[in-house]
């Protein structure tokens, strides 16, 4: 039995029914589903709502796939803090073993949900599915933690990361560790410095309130980004234990130093401040750059570049290792070749690329030569992030949720930066944040131009 609770609102609306009528054609669902929310709503009145979400957002999807999605949905309506929702909810779930609880809701509501679900004698053999962002800062992610122990076991919770969810975001491990020329050239002795990029090329659009609160770092570097560069920088996982990977980007992150302010540029893109929901005197910043450090015997003394962004020239993510320099030999008339990148595109079109340099045909000059690996792809049918995930937690597979010690690892890494976040610097939309995120890289490199499709 799945329980989604907040089944009214933006998040299932964009992507959980899609994500269950993509599971249902997939023949992976197979599970009753209730969702709880306030509106004044019955069966009916969900499904009709969850046949609209999947027609605007799945291109001509099949009808008896749909329907039987459709068919799996009912509702209990209720307020989340009262007893008699979870009683509602109680008959609703009937004799399910195992549910699945998911929280879709404002984080300020997790706890209470929580609770609820604990007094109504709901949680004793349920795993509970919590959405980003798991608290704003270090302390309020101790906290919430705390509040949600006391009614649950850390393996009963699933702290929900959907990058994680993304298959070139797995194809990364893959690719480190199903090939061994690899391993000895990805340290600090071959790599000079790293680089990730998270560019959007749109705005915040109808989510003023929520990222107003919330800003660049909290939304996507405290999480997303540093979850990546923990499969970039991790050691090899050890034996097959799901926590294998986990366990070595935990003590990747442990090895990771408090980040610098002094190394830390905001940007804010101009009419961020006209956006609905925005305060006009907004210093949150919708874009950052930063610099991290990670003091460990593979990577001490190798900058991690980091920058992420809304309204920036493209829509884009990935990750480049830049290695060092060749020396200045007797080739190239004197000159010495660009150092050799090796870029994990996340998005668009997932794939990696070694650059390296050739002889020019007519003449003595480099020119880049690169060697090229799309992700296995199999179009329209590869899971997508939601689907992936929400599956795994069916099944019990815990392995892509982030967990307590890695979410306050990462936290930490964070919080001088929170603490003292410095002025935001405005940006024209359609450019690559404000000048002064040059500073960043200053006297190391230059900020990479992303590989694209085509380029
Ligand atoms: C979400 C952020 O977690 O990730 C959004 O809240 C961001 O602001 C999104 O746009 C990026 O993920 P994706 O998968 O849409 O590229």
């Amino acid at each position: 039995m799945l329980c989604i609770f907040g089944i009214s609102g933006d998040l299932a609306k964009k992507m959980t029914f899609r994500a269950l009528y993509r599971m249902q054609k997939a023949g992976t669902l197979d599970v009753p589903i209730v969702g709880v929310a306030l509106d004044d709503w019955d069966d009916e009145a969900l499904r009709s709502h969850a046949r609209a979400a999947v027609e605007a957002t799945v291109k001509d999807p099949d009808r008896e796939a749909l329907d039987a999605m459709l068919a799996r949905l009912s509702y209990v309506q209720g307020d989340y803090g009262e007893a008699g929702t979870f009683e509602r909810l109680k008959r609703a779930l009937g004799d399910a073993a195992q549910p699945l609880f998911y929280l879709e809701i404002p984080p300020s509501l997790f706890a209470t949900v929580v609770k609820g679900l604990g007094q109504a004698g709901l949680v004793d053999h349920a795993h509970v599915v919590i959405e980003k962002p798991f608290g704003h800062d270090f302390d309020s992610a101790l906290e919430l933690n705390e509040e949600l122990r006391e009614v649950l076991e850390e393996g009963q919770i699933l702290r929900i990361d959907h990058y994680l969810g993304k298959e070139p975001v797995m194809d990364i491990t893959y690719l480190r560790f199903a090939n061994s020329i690899l391993e000895p050239i990805w340290n600090r002795n071959f790599v000079s410095h790293l680089q990730m990029t998270i560019a959007e090329d749109f705005g915040v659009d109808d989510r003023g309130r929520f990222y107003d609160a919330v800003g660049a770092m909290r939304d996507v570097i405290q999480n997303h980004a540093l979850q990546v560069l923990g499969l970039i920088g991790m050691e090899p996982p050890t034996g097959n234990d799901p926590d294998s990977i986990r366990d070595q980007k935990l003590d990747f992150f442990r090895a990771m130093r408090a980040a610098d302010p002094e190394r830390y540029v905001r940007g804010q893109y101009d009419g961020f401040r006209e956006v609905k929901d925005v305060a006009a005197d907004s210093t949150t910043e919708t874009f950052a750059a930063l610099e991290l450090q990670v003091d460990n015997w593979r990577w001490a003394g190798v900058p991690f570049f980091v920058r992420a962004g809304k309204c920036l020239p493209t829509k884009c993510s990935e990750v480049t290792a830049v290695f060092r320099r060749p020396p200045q030999l007797g080739v190239g008339h004197g000159k010495t070749a660009e150092p050799n990148h090796l870029t994990f595109r996340i998005e668009p079109e997932p794939g990696s690329r070694m650059r390296l340099f050739q002889k020019r045909a007519t003449g003595e000059e480099f020119e880049p030569a690169d060697l090229e690996v799309l992700f296995e792809r199999e179009p329209g049918s590869d899971p997508e992030p939601y689907e992936r995930l929400l599956g795994d937690a069916l099944n019990g597979i815990h392995t892509l949720f982030t967990r307590q010690d890695t979410v306050e690892q990462t936290w930490r890494v964070v919080q001088p930066l929170l603490d003292h976040p410095g002025k935001v610097h405005p940006y024209e939309p359609g450019t690559w944040g404000p000048a002064k995120a040059n500073d960043i890289v200053k006297g190391i490199t230059h900020w990479s131009d992303p590989w694209l499709p085509g380029t």
